[in-house]
């Protein structure tokens, strides 16, 4: 038996112990710092990283990492270097996430299909660019931006403002000293997850995210307002391109520069008349993304885990999947994305229904009160026969959970039921 340390405290993580704890060969799992619904929460912050080491050390714990900060300041190498058990990428493998430049030249010089761009640091040049080109741009500040830093622009007068925003005003401080000028490819987008142990990597369910605050895809982004696995979006063949074309590519192109990438390989992807491009990758998995995936997954996912960080992912199977949909509606608090009130009692948590699981995200536990504590505050999951009964599942659980200011879009999945009925993953 080997106890686990889930480093996080979103959805995702509560999503990713959630599923650990069921394998027989998982004692306790620990979330440092988690949330108000994960159990054994130990006290310790994403970035305190030696404190973290020693507590995995103290006690008897494979470390999984939820999200990019600590990757891309280099949880995994420092882990390395004491012999801890440790499952993510290391600080060189997670630039793919941390340095937008970084992946869109990796990219390039290997032929993964992604869209056109040119790289500045110099608003004069950047702005001469725009009014050069015949299409449409899409911003993008090169470091990590907490989902913020990517403008996508209707005309020249808006990449301008963008640019200025970027380049000038430094909005997202050092994560802005350089920009991305990419061509805006409209299509339909859909996440791709891989667990690679640097070698070969293997596929996990497709999902499709809704980004935009309100129904019908409005308003500003956000982390992410809801999930469902799998989508239509990405067929069978679509599967096997994406699979072959930018999964294996980028792994086996990783190799080549000496650099493992061993973990969740998330790629976002556009689909345009029939071809995959590459958004971005994601050195994680994703959130929303994570809460429908583990509940569709019936292999162990320790098993795969441990064979990412011992390199032997080969000698497993294909991952195994419920042939049921999944569907999750994050509950968020209203004003998010932007201001939000904190410390509403959330009633109704406890409504049993065997389909569903309530994972918790920005919510806290006092007095056996559970508080909200975050934008997003729970994600509502359910599995169903059909996506549509999912959807059903998902939405009659939701109507039973109630805090002041509670708030989620109605339409979450709703994309999925138009298009066809997608791979088997
Ligand atoms: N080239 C592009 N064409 C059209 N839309 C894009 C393009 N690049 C990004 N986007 C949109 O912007 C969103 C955020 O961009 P992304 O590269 O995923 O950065 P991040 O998740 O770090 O904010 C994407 O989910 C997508 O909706
Ligand atoms: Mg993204």
């Amino acid at each position: 038996m080997i106890n686990v340390l889930v480093v996080g405290s979103g959805g995702r993580e509560h999503a990713l112990g959630w599923k650990l704890s069921s394998s027989p060969k998982v004692g306790i799992v620990y979330h440092a710092p988690g949330n108000g619904g994960t159990p054994n929460n130990v006290e310790i912050e994403v970035h305190e990283i030696e404190k973290l080491a020693k507590f995995a050390s103290e006690n008897n714990c494979l470390t999984v990492v939820g999200p990019e900060v600590p990757l891309a300041a280099g949880i995994v190498d420092e882990f390395a270097k004491k012999g801890l058990a440790i499952f993510g990428p290391t600080k060189a493998a997670a630039q793919l996430e941390s340095s937008k430049v970084w992946a869109k030249n990796f990219m390039k010089r290997n032929g993964i299909p992604t869209a056109r761009f040119e790289v500045f640091d110099d608003a004069t040049k950047a702005k001469e660019y725009a009014k050069s080109v015949d299409y449409s741009l899409v911003v993008k500040a090169d470091g990590l931006a907490a989902g913020k830093g990517v403008i996508v622009c209707n005309d020249k007068s808006e990449a301008i403002s963008a640019i200025d925003k970027i380049l000038v005003d430094k909005s997202f401080g050092a994560s802005g000293a350089r920009i991305i000028l990419e061509e805006r490819i409209d299509g339909v987008e859909a996440s791709y997850i891989a667990i690679s142990d640097g070698n070969v990597a293997y596929p996990m369910a497709t999902s499709q995210d809704h980004k935009r605050i309100y129904d019908n895809d409005k308003g500003p982004n956000t982390g992410g307002m809801g999930a469902y696995s799998p989508t239509g979006v990405i067929d069978d063949t679509m599967a096997e391109n994406i699979q072959k074309n930018v999964i294996e590519k980028t792994v086996l192109s990783m190799k080549k520069e000496n650099i493992l990438f061993c973990g969740f390989l998330y790629a976002g992807i556009m689909v345009k008349d029939g071809k995959p491009y590459v958004l971005e990758f994601n050195a994680r998995m994703g959130d929303p993304e994570c809460q429908p995936i583990m509940m569709r997954m019936d292999s162990d996912l320790l098993d795969y885990i441990q064979a990412s960080i011992d390199g032997t992912l080969a000698s497993l199977p294909n991952i195994s999947w419920k042939r049921q949909s999944a569907v999750c509606v994050v509950l968020a608090s209203k004003g998010y994305p932007d201001s939000y009130p904190k410390n509403e009692e959330i009633l109704g948590l406890d409504a049993s229904n065997k389909d569903s699981y309530v994972f918790h995200a920005g919510t806290r536990r006092v007095d056996g009160k559970v508080l909200t504590n975050g934008g997003r505050v729970l994600g509502v999951t359910a599995t169903g026969d059909t996506l549509q009964s999912a959807i059903y599942n998902a939405y009659t659980r939701v109507e039973k959970i109630r805090w002041p200011s509670k708030y989620c879009r109605t339409d979450i999945g709703k994309k999925g039921l138009r298009s066809s009925v997608g791979s088997d993953l």
